[in-house]
């Protein structure tokens, strides 16, 4: 079964995984937090390409489960980003028509962050022109580890059996689970890996790796990974007619 249709080529949920701020900060002998405020610039631009490249869902790889063993300036100052965004961008975010989601697990960020989260999340609410999902101590191992659990405390109180348990009914239990899988995963700075993002949703998704590192890529090179995408022939497991 082919999702693409003839009219829209173009992915229509694209996913980053955002790598390269440490080096590109390193390369100008300056600290990781300025590369990561560098990234953050560029998180803007990208976001503002997504209604002209007809990306209807945009989802942001950044911070990642794993990313507590940086040390303690780096996270912090990471999280004290997280939260100015929150505050500088709230209104920009709720203008331009963008829906703001975060995914991954709450429970060990702090609670004025979570706050600005749960409140921003309701400011966007109502609007449907991007969808943007960031995702906040995220980690793919741990999510469906979450969702197991909660599919299984559901089973434990009689409201499911073993029986319902199938691959759409895990997915309900999932942070993703009101949105459609990835059509396009791109990483940037060269790494060819997954780092644990997005494992299950991005069972048929193409990949994308690109050396720039995040600070550096542009609006520009976005535009040429989505072209390229377009020319892809998907076949989601068939063989085509
Ligand atoms: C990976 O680069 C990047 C991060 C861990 C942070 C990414 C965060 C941002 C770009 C800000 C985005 C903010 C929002 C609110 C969406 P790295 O530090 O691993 O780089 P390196 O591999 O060169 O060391």
């Amino acid at each position: 079964m082919r999702q693409d249709s003839d009219e829209k080529r173009g992915p229509n949920h694209v996913a980053i995984i955002m790598d390269g701020n440490g080096r590109w900060a390193q390369q100008r002998g300056r600290p990781r937090l300025f590369g990561h405020h560098a990234g953050m610039r560029r998180v803007r631009e990208i976001l503002s390409a997504c209604p002209g490249n007809d990306v209807k869902y945009l989802t942001l790889f950044a911070f990642s489960t794993e990313n507590w063993k940086r040390t303690q300036t780096e996270v912090a100052g990471l999280m004290m980003m997280f939260r100015r965004y929150i505050v500088r961008e709230a209104r920009a975010l709720l203008e331009n028509g963008v829906r703001v989601r975060f995914i991954g697990d709450r429970i060990r960020l702090d609670d004025k962050l979570v706050t600005l989260m749960d409140e921003l999340e309701l400011l966007t609410a109502d609007n449907d022109l991007i969808h943007l999902t960031i995702a906040l101590n995220y980690g793919g191992r741990d999510e469906v580890t979450r969702a197991a659990k909660r599919l299984a405390y559901e089973i434990e109180m009689g409201r499911l059996t073993h029986k319902d348990v199938d691959a759409e009914t895990l997915a309900r239990f999932l942070d993703t689970h009101v949105l459609p899988d990835p059509d396009l995963v791109i990483r940037t700075s060269g790494e060819a890996r997954i780092s644990n993002f997005l494992l299950w949703q991005s069972a048929y998704a193409e990949y994308e790796f690109v050396d720039t590192l995040w600070p550096d890529f542009t609006e520009a090179e976005f535009g040429r990974v989505l072209a390229k995408f377009g020319q892809r022939e998907r076949r989601f497991g068939a063989v085509l007619a």
